[in-house]
């Protein structure tokens, strides 16, 4: 057309998310032309609003065990060479102030923004062109990878799908990554939503409802997954840091086991109150250890309408095999509407694990969320996309 731009750059990179400003700034900053093209107005959504505000950006326990993948050793090349402390280092030239919250999560003192304001600066400090507002039209490969958007055409050697995954579209997530490995013939894992509150049937979310509000610690498993964390009943089903992590785990059909006194021996704890406690009901002795709501719910059920001293040894014993198994087999989950993260992705195992390039196409990488890795609740997904654009970002 006409008047149309053509630039020419050393990279294009898809997305102004975290992953992608990560591999923008590497690349820039080693003094290649970068350009990162963005269909929002604005880069880095998800960041701003991470974290309720405050961004939880890294974790002090990062290990490859916390990330899922069909192809569970990938992580481990990007992650030796980008630590929290490699991104502690970047906060610190920022003055950043930062605090520990709980289980090695690391947020900002502050806004959310400051570290995306860190991420734009770097940008700038390596002549990083950013775009934003460009819709995507089409992408080429003839030696050079071809991106027609509406302003212009962009020409480069190397190109990043650092586009994220479906989580929350209203957020700007559209696949555009799965799209174009489709066009280039890489394999993606099947998706599913992760990190994200699970639904109950309704004869079981009709009774769960009353329960609406009432969090507990908790230890759920799925499979060989287990976590101690606490659990949030809503009005349709289950949230809380406990599903949202057990949620990435989960698949269609699966129950989950839901121990209601983690680290606590039921049997013996409803056997002695059968001593000391006689003339007490179900309700009065529960909600010694359970939220007085659940107590309700679950009391009578467990262990019926008499005082605990004529509570059986059988009963003790059903009662607190339930409590120490709460079985649920939740109806779906919330979907990408309500995910944090998605789960699947490109398939690693068409990546280099030190470069992110896709062997069989010289030329093009995959970062961040797009790729099937996903990490667990509490800092890890933004550790991944900093790990993997500083991979791509040096290989360029
Ligand atoms: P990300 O999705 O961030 O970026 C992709 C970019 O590509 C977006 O800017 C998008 O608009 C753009 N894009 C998509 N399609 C496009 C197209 N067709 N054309 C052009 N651009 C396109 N993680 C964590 O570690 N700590 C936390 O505190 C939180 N908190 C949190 C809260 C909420 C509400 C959500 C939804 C998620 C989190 N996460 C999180 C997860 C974290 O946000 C996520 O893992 C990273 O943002 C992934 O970074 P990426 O850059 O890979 O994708």
């Amino acid at each position: 057309m006409a008047g149309r731009q053509h630039e020419v750059f050393d990279a294009i990179v898809l997305g102004a998310g975290a992953a992608g400003l990560m591999t923008a700034l590497t690349a820039g900053q080693r003094g290649k032309r970068v350009l990162v093209l963005e269909h929002n107005n604005e880069p880095g959504r998800k960041i701003l609003i991470s974290g309720g505000g405050r961004c939880n950006f890294t974790n002090l326990h990062v290990e490859p065990r916390r990330f899922i993948s069909s192809n569970p050793h990938f992580v481990r090349s990007a992650l030796a060479r980008f630590t929290p402390v490699d991104f502690l280092d970047m906060i610190a030239k920022h003055r950043i102030a930062w605090h520990e919250k709980t289980l090695g999560q690391l947020f900002c003192d502050g806004s959310a923004r400051s570290v995306l304001a860190m991420l734009l600066d770097e940008c700038a400090a390596g002549n990083v062109s950013l775009r934003l507002s460009e819709t995507i039209q089409d992408v080429r490969h003839n030696g050079q990878f071809v991106v027609k958007t509406d302003s212009g055409v962009f020409e480069a050697p190397a190109m990043v799908l650092a586009c994220g995954g479906l989580s929350i579209p209203k957020l700007g997530a559209t696949g555009l990554a799965y799209r174009l490995a489709g066009q280039f013939g890489v394999p993606v894992v099947s998706t599913a939503p992760g990190l994200v509150p699970l639904q109950l049937p309704d004869d079981v979310s009709d009774r769960v409802k009353a329960l609406a509000g009432v969090s507990l610690p908790v230890r759920v498993t799925c499979g060989k997954a287990t976590f101690d964390e606490s659990m949030l009943f809503t009005h349709r089903g289950l949230s809380g840091p406990a599903i949202l992590q057990i949620s990435s785990y989960w698949r269609d059909g699966q129950s989950l086991s839901t121990d209601l006194l983690p680290g606590k021996d039921a049997f013996t704890l409803l056997k002695t109150a059968r001593t000391t406690r006689s003339r007490a009901h179900a309700v009065a002795i529960l909600s010694e250890w359970l939220p007085r709501r659940l107590a309700e719910a679950l009391g009578p059920g467990l262990l019926g309408e008499k005082a605990a001293g004529e509570w059986s040894d059988k009963l003790l014993r059903s009662a607190s095999a339930a409590l120490k198994a709460w079985s649920v087999t939740p109806d779906r989950s919330e979907g990408y509407a309500k995910a944090e993260v998605t789960t699947g992705g490109i398939d690693t195992r068409a990546l280099s694990s030190r470069s992110m390039e896709i062997t069989e196409v010289p030329g093009l990488y995959a970062v961040g969320e797009a790729v099937d890795v996903t990490g667990w609740l509490g800092g890890y997904n933004f550790h991944w996309a900093w790990a993997s654009g500083r991979a791509a970002g040096n290989a360029i």
